[in-house]
């Protein structure tokens, strides 16, 4: 309980920022590998269901504006990719239903560069609304980054897209069901990269000095 209270101040000791991050240059994110599986169902089997992607944030953003006490020292965020997997139990409720929040993994040999999670949400429903071959992802970049003042500027994105198995320029998957009734389902080669548009949905100062008086 002691821990409790702090954190749920904290929101409150936080500054909106007006640092200058011009979005409109930012390139879009790449969803590069993607893949879903379903279980045969047979006896002996494990039933379970996973849906993996590798996501990358090409962008360097330079805090270059008059940020105090930099010392001529540009601070920013620089490129970030991450690998996203949920697995969950075909028979219980789905991630869509579930509403969950999945953490990725990033590379941690280059050091951690941001906070990558999503969350699986429904698709076009054109392909049937299948959690496996038709459905969204709403996918949250989180980053932080410390400056000269010793103040800690956080900024977080937002972005969606949709995935769906079909022929053609139908979908953007294709693949194949085994006839134990294994399914795999991926990526198409010409639909790789997936760009996802990004939006800077919160910036803050979480604390100490990020603005000139
Ligand atoms: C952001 O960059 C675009 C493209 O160069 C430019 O047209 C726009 O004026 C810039 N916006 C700001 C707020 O600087
Ligand atoms: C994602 O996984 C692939 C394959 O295991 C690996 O080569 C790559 O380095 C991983 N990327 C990140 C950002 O962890």
């Amino acid at each position: 309980m002691g821990l409790l209270l702090p954190l749920l101040l904290l929101p409150l000791t936080t500054t909106a920022l007006t640092l200058p991050v011009n979005t409109t240059l930012l390139h879009p994110w790449q969803i590069t590998r993607l893949s879903t599986h379903s279980p045969s169902g047979r006896p002996g089997t494990h039933p379970y269901s996973r849906l993996s992607f590798a996501i990358a944030d090409p962008n360097t953003i330079v805090l270059s504006g008059p940020t105090p006490g930099s010392s001529g020292n540009d601070v920013g965020f620089p490129p970030s990719a991450a690998n996203c997997t949920v697995w969950w139990m075909t028979h219980g409720e789905d991630p869509r239903e579930g509403g969950w929040e999945n953490t990725c993994e990033e590379n941690l040999a280059e050091g951690m560069r941001g906070k990558w999670s999503f969350r699986v949400v429904e698709g076009s429903g054109e392909a049937g609304r299948g959690v496996t071959t038709d459905f969204g992802l709403s996918v949250t970049l989180e980053e932080a980054v410390v400056l000269g003042t010793g103040g800690v500027v956080s900024l977080k994105f937002e972005g969606e897209a949709a995935f769906k198995v079909g022929a053609g320029e139908e979908g953007n998957m294709g693949g194949s069901c085994g006839g134990s009734g294994v399914c795999n389902w991926g990526l198409k080669q010409e639909s790789v990269p997936v760009l996802v548009k990004q939006t800077l949905v919160g910036m803050e100062c979480v604390t100490g000095t990020c603005e000139e008086e």
